[in-house]
């Protein structure tokens, strides 16, 4: 499942992390590259572990814990520190899957890598390509979104960042280890999430048929979280 969630950072966020992220200093992608990756990768990042590059982590962990609809699609139990790249001057990543597990810096903390998350630092308009094609059950497709959104997608499928050939596509992205490792599991509970609140808007939360729902919703994410 791959899900678009809309302003996760506000545009001032966005404008905050941009004054930093403009004057600091980049250095070549294929640092947290894998074997095969590297080879088709060719962008810019912040230092992995830089101060910055925490601070500004931090920043987007925070905004995640503050998003219902984030949550409620992740499930997440370990977040990978966020990362932050920049693609201009004809810079593209080619296709590829994520390392399957990653080893956060300076820890012996592993991450599986169940969901892999894009958040959008530039708007469409100040770039032309640099469109995230994902290959998934149900075709393939583009993404590309204005300053402050996500995406979040399956780490298992194909993907690839098109030739940015104008302009300057700067992003997050990272990588959660999911309690529910199923995607189709983890697309059932969401889905069932997302009815509850509605139904739940439109009835009341102590509406019986609501409280009978959460109650399916829990014991379901009893039977396939891990925690
Ligand atoms: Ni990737």
């Amino acid at each position: 499942m791959l899900v678009s969630i809309p302003e996760v950072l506000s545009k001032a966020e966005v404008a905050a992390f941009r004054a930093e992220m403009d004057k600091a200093e980049w250095i070549d992608g294929k640092a947290t590259a894998g074997e095969q990756s590297g080879t088709v990768k060719k962008n810019q990042q912040l230092k992995e572990n830089s101060a910055l590059a925490r601070k500004l982590g931090d920043g987007v962990l925070d905004a995640l814990a503050r998003n219902d609809t984030f949550i409620s699609a992740a499930l997440p139990l370990k977040i990978f520190p966020p990362l932050f790249n920049r693609y201009a001057g004809g810079e593209y990543f080619g296709t590829h899957v994520d390392n399957a597990i990653r080893i956060v810096p300076g820890t012996p903390v592993r991450v599986r890598t169940d969901l892999s998350m894009t958040l959008f630092l530039s708007e469409p308009e100040d770039y032309d390509g640099g469109i995230l094609v994902v290959e998934d059950n149900y075709g393939t497709q583009e993404v590309k979104l204005a300053a402050g959104d996500l995406v979040l997608y399956p780490s298992t499928s194909l993907h690839h960042v098109t030739p940015v050939t104008r302009g300057a596509r700067v992003c997050s992205f990272f990588w959660l280890q999911s309690m529910v490792r199923d995607d189709a599991e983890r697309t059932l509970l969401f889905d069932l999430d997302q009815s509850i609140r509605s139904l739940g808007a439109e009835q009341g939360i102590d509406h019986p048929e609501v409280v009978r729902l959460s109650g399916i919703y829990h014991n379901l994410l009893r039977r396939w979280a891990d925690t």
